[in-house]
C-alpha cells in the first residue's frame, strides 16, 4: 500500500489520465478527492472505485478555471479527509485552431483552463500545504509544448505550466512542498479518440519505444513523484513519452 492514508486531490478525474490516476492511488491506499467539471463523470469515477476499495474516494464537481470553485473543492477535501498531501493537476482542454484564425474565446478558454486553472489549483493547495509544512504538487504539461506540434494556445498554455512549476518550486521548497511536472507524449485517452488513424500512426512512428502512452504510464510516474522515492526531486519537468526528443 504505497500511498496508504495519503490524501490526494486529482483534477480531470472524470475520464482519461485523471480517472486512471484516481484508481491507481485509491488501490494503493490513498484517500482521493476526484475533481472534474463534469459532475456525472466524476460521480461515476468515485462510485466505480468505492465498490472495490475502502470507500475512500469522493467525487467533487468543480471548474478549475474559477477560483471560487477551486477554493470550495480544496475546502471540501480538507473537511472530509483532514489534510491535503498531494494534488495532481490533470484537467486540461484542447482546441484545434489555425494560428491566424484563432478566435479570442478559444485562446481564453485553453489558457484559462490549462494555465490559469493549474495556477489556481496550485495556489489553493499550497495554502493548505504551507500550513501543514509539507505537500506535493504534480502538474501536467505536454510534449507538444516542447515540439510545437500543436495549436498555439495549447502549446503556450502547456509551456506556461512548466514555467509555473519551476517558479513555485523554488518559492515553496522552504515550506516542505515539492513541485514537479509530468510531460506526457501522445497517450491513449478520450482526448485522442477523434484523431484520424493516419495521424496516430505518424505519432507512433516518432516514438522510439514504438507505441502510444497509456494512462497507467502517467499514473506510475505520478506515483513516483508522490512518494518518498522522489524526495530530492523538485522543480523538474519530466517527460513520459517513450523517448521522443525535443531539443
Ligand atoms: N492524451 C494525450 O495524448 C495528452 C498528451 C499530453 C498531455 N496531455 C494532457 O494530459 C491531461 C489529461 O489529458 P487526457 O488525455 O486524460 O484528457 P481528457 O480529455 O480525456 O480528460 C480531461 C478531463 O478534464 C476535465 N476538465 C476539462 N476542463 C475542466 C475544468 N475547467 N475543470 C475541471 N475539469 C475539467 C474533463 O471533463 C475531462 O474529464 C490534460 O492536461 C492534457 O492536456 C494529454
Amino acid at each position: 500500500m504505497k500511498h496508504q492514508d495519503q490524501v490526494v486531490l486529482v483534477t480531470g478525474a472524470g475520464q482519461g489520465m485523471g480517472e486512471t490516476i484516481v484508481g491507481h492511488f485509491a488501490n494503493a491506499g490513498a484517500k482521493v478527492a476526484a475533481v472534474d467539471i463534469n459532475p456525472e463523470a466524476v460521480a461515476e469515477t468515485a462510485k466505480a472505485l468505492n465498490g472495490d476499495t475502502t470507500g475512500n474516494v469522493i467525487g467533487i464537481a468543480a471548474n478549475i478555471a474559477d477560483s471560487e470553485s477551486v477554493r470550495a473543492a480544496v475546502a471540501t477535501t480538507v473537511e472530509k479527509f483532514g489534510r491535503l498531501d498531494v494534488i495532481i493537476n490533470c484537467a486540461g482542454v484542447g482546441s484545434i485552431d489555425e494560428f491566424i484564425n484563432t478566435p479570442d474565446e478559444h485562446w481564453d478558454k485553453v489558457i484559462g483552463v490549462n494555465l490559469k486553472g493549474t495556477f489556481l489549483c496550485c495556489r489553493e493547495a499550497a495554502k493548505v500545504m504551507t500550513e501543514q509544512g509539507s505537500g506535493i504538487i504534480i502538474n501536467v504539461s505536454s510534449t507538444a509544448a516542447m515540439t510545437g506540434e500543436g495549436p498555439s494556445h495549447y502549446c503556450a498554455s502547456k509551456a506556461g505550466v512548466m514555467g509555473l512549476t519551476r517558479s513555485i518550486s523554488r518559492e515553496l521548497a522552504a515550506s516542505g512542498i515539492r513541485v514537479n511536472t509530468i510531460i506526457p507524449g501522445p497517450t491513449n485517452t478520450p482526448m485522442m479518440a477523434d484523431i484520424p488513424d493516419e495521424w496516430t500512426q505518424q505519432m507512433i512512428a516518432a516514438i522510439p519505444l514504438g507505441r502510444m502512452g497509456e494512462s497507467e504510464d502517467i499514473a506510475k510516474a505520478a506515483s513516483f513523484l508522490a512518494s518518498d522515492d522522489s524526495s530530492f526531486i523538485t522543480g523538474q519537468n519530466i517527460a513520459v513519452n517513450g523517448g521522443m526528443s525535443f531539443i
